[in-house]
């Protein structure tokens, strides 16, 4: 076979090879990004389809435009621009799920080595889209405020860049957001330097206390921001319905580039999330994802306490779906992953996550898709096994 050069390489990830093993029922696992489905609104979208259906016959099965059905689009402008001032349906596209909206910006931003910067860790499926266009990427350190300012502008410094990509709210894989004082911060150092933001936000709604901070795309507006948002998280992620949020200009573009790709998200699901929006139970649905998972974080961290070695350190996001934990230096979560796969508790070694290929003792664990009685058996198996490796 020839196949294009880009193919080349292409690698599959391990997490897919963890994620086989755990299809395995006996297998308590804190490794996939699943939501709870227990909470999804199975009800509710029943009954807003029958209505979708009488309301709007034929036309929710037929082929739709490639940008998205108006009304979404207008509410998704409307919840991120309440007033109207900056962002109207021409700065919306819809797309089959974020991943989507990254796959078209990497089609419109990527060529062969050029350079996009990265959290380090960052998201999978981002690098994996990046890569497959040949990105060349740099990843930033980042502490527990998210991306260090400092070496955003170090690594700004080095050379030209196209595109800056960060999650703000409870990043995949850590939990941790760039704190509200970082973000203007980030935003001067990228105007400099003529970067664009890629903001891809799939938990922010998803938030267990305190307040949450102003979007990139808020403070730093379309001519600095592209922004990816989602139901996957916040509905259910079956339905593939996401959004990019950015100047008209892209949003044309990546409208041509997506009628290459798939002429259109499907017309169906777009009408469903439009009326499950507009029949105003959403902000209800929201607070019970608030509060089951705040809590399911609670028990992990509980679970810690109790079972963990004091050698091991862990972090306490406020939101999202998304535990970190640290072994002691010199440790390779592989091991342990090895010894815990034993004991029938799978996760995610951190490493994976980080493109400068750091991160050997790091973890990350998910909390959203695991009962409390799950979390505390798993919690406890780990930490024999940690104890068991001397830890
Ligand atoms: C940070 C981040 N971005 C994007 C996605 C893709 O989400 P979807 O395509 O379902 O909207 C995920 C999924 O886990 C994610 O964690």
């Amino acid at each position: 076979m020839t196949y294009a050069d880009r193919i080349a390489g292409l690698k599959s990830s391990a997490i897919r090879e963890i994620l086989k093993v755990t299809s395995n029922p006996e297998i308590i696992s804190f490794a996939g990004g699943l939501p709870a489905p227990e909470l999804f609104p199975l009800n509710e979208l029943a009954d807003v389809a029958q209505k979708v259906f009488s309301k709007f016959e034929s036309a929710v099965l037929q082929y739709s435009v490639t940008e998205g059905i108006g009304p979404l689009r207008e509410k998704i402008a409307r919840s991120l621009d309440p007033d109207g001032d900056a962002l109207g349906v021409d700065n919306i596209l819809i797309t089959q799920g974020s991943q989507q909206g990254l796959d078209l910006v990497s089609k419109l931003f990527i060529d062969k080595g050029t350079v996009v910067l990265t959290e380090n860790p960052s998201y999978l499926g981002a690098l994996q889209s990046f890569l497959l266009f040949q990105a060349e990427i740099r990843p930033v350190a980042s502490d527990e405020d998210g991306i260090v300012l400092e070496k955003l502008a170090e690594v700004c410094g080095r050379g030209p860049a196209a595109l800056l990509y960060a999650m703000p709210n409870f990043q995949n894989p850590t939990g941790i957001s760039i704190a509200r004082e970082r973000r203007p911060g980030l935003l001067q150092i990228v105007r400099q330097h003529d970067v664009m933001v890629v903001e891809d936000d799939p938990y922010g709604e998803l938030i267990f206390e305190g307040e949450r901070p102003p979007s990139l795309l808020a403070l730093g507006g379309t001519r600095n921001v592209i922004r990816l948002g989602s139901f996957s998280k916040t509905i259910a992620p079956g339905l593939r319905i996401a959004y990019v949020a950015a100047d008209e200009e892209i949003i044309h573009k990546l409208a041509v580039i997506k009628q290459g790709t798939d002429l259109q998200t499907n017309t169906f699901g777009q009408y469903l999330v439009n009326e499950y929006l507009e029949n105003g139970r959403h902000e209800e649905h929201l607070r019970l994802l608030r509060k089951t998972y705040g809590f399911r974080r609670d028990c992990m961290i509980e679970a810690m306490q109790r079972h963990f070695p004091s050698s091991v350190w862990r972090n306490r996001p406020s939101g999202g779906m998304f535990l970190w934990v640290r072994l002691p230096e010199g440790r390779d979560a592989r091991d342990l992953l090895a010894r815990c796969l034993e004991r029938k508790v799978a996760f995610v070694p951190g490493q994976e996550f980080f493109p400068d290929g750091s991160g050997s003792n790091t973890i990350r664990l998910n909390y959203s898709n695991a009962s409390p009685g799950n979390i505390e058996v798993g919690i406890r198996r780990m930490g024999e096994a940690m104890k068991e490796m001397g830890m």
